[in-house]
């Protein structure tokens, strides 16, 4: 947690040099950040042990035993109990490190660290709170039967307020720490999906977007609280007060790609993707399948142990190929996600697509193809998630959803191609029966 501040101190300190009258009329401050991650705080608010992030999966047998001991959990929660998410991190650290939670005060998200440094009060937001498992999701409040389960009371929690809501102000020390001017708002903002929602103007509901960062996200606004559980998808509040979402999450989507292209010894994610985009439809058909599985998977399996893999290699495949099948097989993740939402009620006929994945022209034609959907990019696809976290700020001051929250200018839209789509739907369904093969 603290490199994540120091990391913040730096970045607003190259903000000031590069746009000192900018900065100087900052007004308020939005905070977005990955969610579920567990920051665990003693009473003089120093960080017990590293964070536990969001795709940490040692916590599954907690999981189990949390389910069979509050079967109205998914009810309340909105989600099942998944190794990503906050509460069962803090029962695997009361049973593997009692030390450090007999020590405990405060259990924080990751923004809302940063946040406790900007301003000094424990806070966060209902969007991001949802992915604790602590939160009555349809309520907006803390649920004290889900905090039981990790042997916790609200007092270990942050105070709750909406995304759009100021949360605090930032502090005269650090106001001056910082170059800013006293006064300044920092809101409520959001978990790095709501957030995004935000910045992509998504807050009506069926409107929705798919990231291709880390994780690989479908999100659609809901008119009420919807919870599905059996899907493995989340039902969670949005960062706009009365409004809720449903999401699918895969765990390695980017940052798959990533991965394979440092294997790989390519110069980049981007040159790696060119590279596959100039692939014929015949070559894609001949290329390996890839299971992107590769820190185990949330939706649609909920599945910590299962493991990614290359299927059909042979002496023709090159490294162009796998970088194409590791496109191709978070594709199909996704695809898995849709399908997952769809059980889950949510109906959606348009994405925005955001994320370092949306800078990919053929990456966004395929997800159009193989999900059957429009896909559109913005001008500010890659930037979302801090558009909308500034947005929130914004809304803090007073102004309206009306004037703040509108859909960023449409870049390119991508429709289904029947020709792709004969191609990508037998792989598909074969990637579907891979997994009953990979899961152990
Ligand atoms: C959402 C999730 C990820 C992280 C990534 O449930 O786990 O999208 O928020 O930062």
């Amino acid at each position: 947690p603290q490199d994540w501040w120091t990391a913040t101190q730096m970045a607003l300190a190259e903000l000031r040099q590069a746009h000192p009258v900018e900065y100087a009329g900052v007004r308020a401050i939005g905070l977005s950040g990955q969610m579920h991650g567990a920051v665990l705080l003693d009473a003089q608010d120093r960080v017990l042990r590293p964070a536990i992030l969001w795709n940490d999966t040692r916590a599954s047998e907690e999981c189990v035993q949390m389910m069979a001991e509050l079967p109205e959990l998914a009810q309340l929660a909105g989600s099942l109990a998944m190794p990503g998410f906050t509460a069962p991190k803090l029962r695997w650290v009361a049973r593997h490190e009692p030390e450090v939670f007999k020590q405990l005060a405060k259990v924080l998200l990751p923004k809302d660290y940063v946040r406790l440094m900007l301003t000094g009060d424990y806070v966060t937001d209902m969007s991001d709170a949802s992915g604790t498992l602590w939160l009555d999701v349809q309520k907006r409040a803390w649920s004290d039967k889900l905090l039981a389960l990790t042997g916790l009371t609200q007092a270990h929690m942050p105070r709750l307020v909406e995304g759009s809501q100021a949360g605090g102000i930032l502090s005269h020390r650090v106001a001056e720490q910082l170059g800013l001017s006293n006064g300044v708002v920092v809101a409520g903002g959001a978990g790095d999906n709501a957030a995004s929602a935000v910045g992509m103007g998504a807050t009506q509901a069926g409107q929705g977007f798919l990231s291709l960062g880390t994780s690989g996200v479908l999100f659609v606004v809901t008119p009420s609280y919807q919870p599905n559980a059996a899907s493995a998808t989340h039902a969670f509040c949005h960062a706009m007060p009365g409004q809720w979402h449903q999401m699918s999450v895969m765990l390695s989507a980017a940052s798959a790609l990533q991965w394979v292209t440092h294997l790989l010894g390519a110069p980049s994610e981007g040159v790696l993707a060119t590279q596959a985009a100039a692939l014929t439809l015949a070559e894609r058909a001949a290329s390996p399948l890839f299971l992107p599985y590769l820190a185990g998977e949330r939706t649609p399996h909920n599945d910590a142990r299962v493991r990614g893999s290359f299927h059909s290699l042979n002496f023709e495949t090159q490294a162009t190929h796998l970088g194409y099948s590791v496109i191709e097989g978070v594709t199909f993740g996704l695809a898995d996600g849709l399908a997952a939402l769809k059980a889950a009620g949510s109906a959606v006929q348009r994405l925005s697509l955001v994320g370092g994945g949306s800078r990919s022209a053929m990456w966004a034609q395929q997800l159009s193809s193989a999900l059957d959907i429009e896909i559109v990019t913005h001008a500010s696809s890659t930037v979302g998630g801090a558009l909308g976290a500034a947005r929130l700020g914004w809304l803090a001051t007073g102004e309206t959803p009306q004037t703040v929250c509108l859909a960023p200018a449409v870049e390119a839209i991508y429709t289904p191609n029947p020709v792709e789509q004969d191609m990508l739907m037998p792989r598909y369904a074969q990637f579907r029966s891979l997994y009953t093969h990979a899961a152990p």
